[in-house]
């Protein structure tokens, strides 16, 4: 039976690629804006790149606001927001990984809304307006440069949700790989793992007959593989460029288009860092084998096409592909277990579940398929 496929697609982000392309920053600025510049823990003034901005910021009005966490958090976002009404910025230059560049998008959004603006983050208010961004990546990994979406946490609750609005698209992005140099293995790492799983959530589901999809997500799958792989080639221009257009290409919208989806993976995840304070890019490597496992009988036709073209496997059975799978995370030293990660708490389990239950009722995966008992499974699985 044939489904039908129907989308939208607008990706509005100008995106200026390749290495020594920061310097294309002072052509893509608005003239006359009044630039809050946005950044992390400090790892750009360790690495030159706060220095070229300084010479290319010249002549703008701009002030800087520096300090934004990994798993962004309202309460440290909370006062960059006080900083923009009270220095009246109306564009933002996020300088950073997913942290920064979402930690733009939830203050681009809260400078146009009046009331408390973790409303945007919990959906009950809609994104009506925001300001104009742009974003200098400093880490491949997220896609957030060139998508709508944000992850945002408040510390207080534990918790960490996404909102999404095409309003929160990022005017343009320069990825330029040479600003890569300076990420931890780890990083890197994480950024491989998280690309992976981005494309393997919209891909890893059943056929529907999508071609063009099916074959962007194989593409940017393979050369993820190849990529970790050629973990110790990480050094060199032809990794990192590789690298910084995969990251991109799993999540900025075209292999999702119109096909069924999953990112259970990403939901469950999102607890982990919210309890256990564990990267991004670990929580997925830890959900996504025990999840595969169990929907595994949904999955098998999607697995066994994945084993052929990725992993270049043809013929091997749906759960020799999941093996490829954590092979390829172990490879790049990431956790597959809670343990791996160093959490030893024997209420894991109790403590995750408990969580996701808090938001609601739990159904996950394509079409809902998991429920809140195979959602306990694949928790116990991995604890
Ligand atoms: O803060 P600084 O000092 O810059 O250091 C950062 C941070 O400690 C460091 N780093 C970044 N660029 C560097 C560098 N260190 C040396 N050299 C460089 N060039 O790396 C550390 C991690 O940065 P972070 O931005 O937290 O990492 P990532 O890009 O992995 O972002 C993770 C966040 O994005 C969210 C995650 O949930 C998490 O909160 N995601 C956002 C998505 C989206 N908006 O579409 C989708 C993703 O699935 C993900 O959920
Ligand atoms: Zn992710």
């Amino acid at each position: 039976m044939t489904t039908a496929i129907r989308f939208d697609h607008h990706n509005a982000t100008r995106i200026c690629f390749g290495a020594g392309r920061l310097s294309a920053l002072g052509g893509l600025l608005p003239e006359h804006a009044r630039i809050l510049l946005l950044y992390g823990g400090g790892s750009i003034k360790r690495n030159g790149i706060y220095e070229q901005l300084c010479q290319t910021l010249a002549g703008h009005d701009w002030n800087e606001f520096g300090g934004v966490t990994p798993n962004p958090a309202v309460e440290v976002l909370n006062d960059a927001l006080t900083q923009i009404r009270a220095t009246r910025r109306d564009f933002i230059l996020a300088v950073g990984g997913g942290s920064v560049i979402d930690g733009a998008k939830y203050l681009a959004a809260a400078a146009h809304y009046d009331g408390d603006s973790w409303d945007l983050v919990s959906s009950k208010a809609p994104v009506a307006a925001a300001l104009p961004m742009g974003v200098v990546l400093t880490l491949a990994a997220t896609g957030s440069e060139a998508n709508g979406t944000a992850v945002i946490s408040r510390l207080s609750s534990q918790d960490k949700l996404t909102f999404r609005s095409p309003l929160l698209q990022p005017r343009f992005a320069v990825l330029d790989p040479d600003t890569l140099g300076t990420l931890p293995d780890r990083q890197l790492a994480n950024g491989v793992v998280d690309a992976f799983v981005h494309a393997s959530e919209q891909y890893l589901t059943y056929p529907v007959g999508a071609l063009v999809q099916d074959g962007c997500a194989e593409a940017v799958l393979r050369a993820l593989r190849q990529l970790a792989q050629r973990f110790d080639e990480r050094h060199a221009l032809d990794w990192r460029q590789n690298m910084m257009w995969a990251a991109n290409q799993a999540l900025s919208g075209s292999i999702g288009l119109g096909v069924p989806q999953d990112w259970a993976t990403h939901r469950i995840g999102r607890v982990l860092t919210a309890l256990y304070g564990i990267d991004h890019g670990r929580t997925l490597s830890i959900v996504q084998p025990a999840l595969l496992r169990e929907a595994v009988a949904e999955k098998a036709a999607k697995l066994r096409q994945m084993g052929e073209r990725v992993f270049d496997a043809p013929g091997s059975v749906p759960e020799q592909v999941i093996e490829r799978m954590v092979q390829l995370y172990r490879q790049l030293d990431m956790p597959v277990t809670l343990a791996d990660a160093g959490v030893a708490d024997a209420d894991a389990a109790n403590q995750v579940m408990d969580l996701l239950r808090r938001d609601g009722a739990i159904r996950l995966g394509e079409n809902g398929i998991l429920d809140e008992g195979r959602v306990a499974r694949i928790v116990r699985a991995f604890c």
